[in-house]
């Protein structure tokens, strides 16, 4: 049953041969298990996490580990979990002895007791999660796969160790991490296992509301995340978890016209702006760019169908969205709803491209201009060869424009070239109401184009603006 090749090449880093030797000094096995296993044979990336299966007591060992360390590092001890955590400069590794545990009915905490490794890979989520490579002395490098982990990984599949009712219900977070590895990798979820995960999906509302996001950044992090929008979708969890998205499916059709699937629009967004950003919190924007069309869409027997002030309601619902998930109310959050908000702007100006739009434009997006463009070319999703090329043409004009008008105006950071102190100087004024008038109105010369940013410019023009308003200027 249990297939013993050597991997010993995936032990390079000195830290196995000190684990090795130190269970060997409490006469305890122990495996390296878990994620570490699957990446190396995935070739993927660099080693964060290792995680050591000991049969017997993890925290024993990882105590151990320590004392054979020449810098002693510090054993963070969870007496809860009968884990422990140290850390390298490097990696962090957690050792955790091995467990069975067995279900009851009538409870959701399990019955944990010391098991075989054997027992502690019958309880983990995902076959390619299973796998376990020995770190004792007499087998060191023998990798232990009862569940064909390797051959899953081969054929790129997403698969239980047990009856995947079982493994999802045990721990329901498991149902987000199997579509979350499925779009990391590009791999299937075995059809017996999605069928589990539509079964059990009500159980997600067990799971803290901070371990769904993570796994929903994760997913919006991967290369493609239409991959495991559309599986959240699928088994019904997106509508428990982000029911603004749901909202957005569908086309309506009356007296034969028809309005774009906005959901199946937004995942084509939030995949083309994948290419274009590492930012996560760009990625979320994408993903809830249209979320205000489900609220305000109408139709009207002249026009067809309009969605209008859908970037206002939609910002208002990033800030109920990101409420109700317990995400950040910072300035993440007010920066995707500063997206929302405005991504109509850029392509409404994209037809007829004015330097006073394009100063408005720069001067509302303030920092996030760049931004802001990339999430607007991402929105282009039509199929229509010419159009594409016409909304990008059109695109790169404004960029271009934006280009000009900075080199001259610097409205980027825009700093008011008469400052409320001078206006006060200049007519001898308390703080009162006009002063904020004219610096209105020389903010709004300046980006109408009426008058250029500098100092000389705009003194004249308060001059003349205090004059409307009766203020005598003193010498
Ligand atoms: N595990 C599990 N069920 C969970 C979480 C984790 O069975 N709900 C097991 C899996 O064997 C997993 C290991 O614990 O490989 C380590 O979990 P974790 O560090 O969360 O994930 P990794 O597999 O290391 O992958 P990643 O770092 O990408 O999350």
């Amino acid at each position: 049953m249990l297939e013993a090749t050597n991997y010993k090449a995936a032990l390079q880093l000195s830290i196995f041969k000190t684990i090795s030797q130190a269970a060997a000094n409490l006469q305890l096995e122990s495996y390296v298990i878990g994620g570490f296993v699957r990446d190396h044979l995935l070739q993927r990336g660099s080693v964060k996490d290792i995680d050591i299966v000991a049969i017997g007591s993890g925290i024993e060992l990882a105590k151990e580990v320590a004392k054979l360390l020449p810098n002693r590092p510090k054993v963070q001890v969870f007496k809860t979990y009968g884990t422990a955590m140290l850390k390298t400069p490097t990696v962090e590794i957690e050792f955790v002895g091995a467990r069975k545990e067995s279900y009851q009915k009538n409870s959701r905490n399990p019955i944990v007791e010391n098991g075989t490794l054997q027992d502690d890979q019958n309880r983990r989520d995902f076959t390619i999660n299973a796998m376990a490579i020995s770190l004792s002395k007499d087998t060191y490098g023998d990798l232990l796969d009862p569940f064909q982990g390797t051959t899953d990984l081969a054929s790129k599949i997403i698969r239980t160790p047990l009856d995947p009712d079982i493994t999802y219900s045990d721990d329901p977070l498991r149902m987000m991490r199997a579509i979350r590895f499925a779009t990391q990798l590009d791999f299937t979820i075995a059809p017996q296992s999605l069928q589990a995960i539509t079964k059990n999906k009500d159980r997600i509302q067990i799971i803290t509301k901070e371990r769904i996001v993570e796994e929903l950044h994760k997913i919006l992090r991967s290369p493609k995340p239409s991959i495991g929008f559309l599986l959240l979708e699928k088994t019904g969890l997106l509508a428990i978890i982000l029911p603004e998205l749901i909202a957005l499916k569908g086309i309506d059709e009356v007296e034969g016209q028809r309005h774009k699937d906005n959901f199946y629009h937004t995942l084509e967004v939030v995949d083309n702006i994948a290419q274009h950003t590492e930012d996560v919190w760009l990625r979320w924007a994408a993903l809830l760019h249209d979320i205000g069309k489900a609220p305000t869409k109408r139709f009207h027997k002249k026009i067809g169908w309009t969605f209008h002030s859908h970037e206002f309601v939609g910002a208002k619902m990033v800030f109920t969205l990101f409420k109700r998930l317990k995400m950040p109310l910072n300035d993440k959050m007010k920066f995707v709803q500063k997206m929302v908000l405005m991504s109509s702007r850029p392509i409404v100006i994209a037809s007829d491209v004015t330097d006073a739009a394009v100063r408005r434009l720069v001067f509302d997006a303030g920092d996030y201009i760049e931004e802001l463009m990339t999430l607007c070319e991402a929105d282009i999703t039509t199929k229509n060869p010419k159009r594409f090329k016409k909304y990008h043409n059109n695109f790169k004009i404004v960029r271009q424009k934006m280009i000009e008008v900075e080199e001259r105006d610097h409205i980027r950071n825009f700093q008011p070239p008469v400052s409320g102190e001078e206006i006060m100087k200049t007519f001898s004024l308390k703080p009162s109401r006009e002063i904020g008038i004219i610096k209105e109105a020389i903010k709004e010369a300046i980006l109408e184009g009426e008058i250029p940013n500098e100092h000389e410019a705009a003194f004249e023009f308060m001059i003349k603006k205090g004059k409307e308003l009766g203020l005598e200027a003193i010498n």
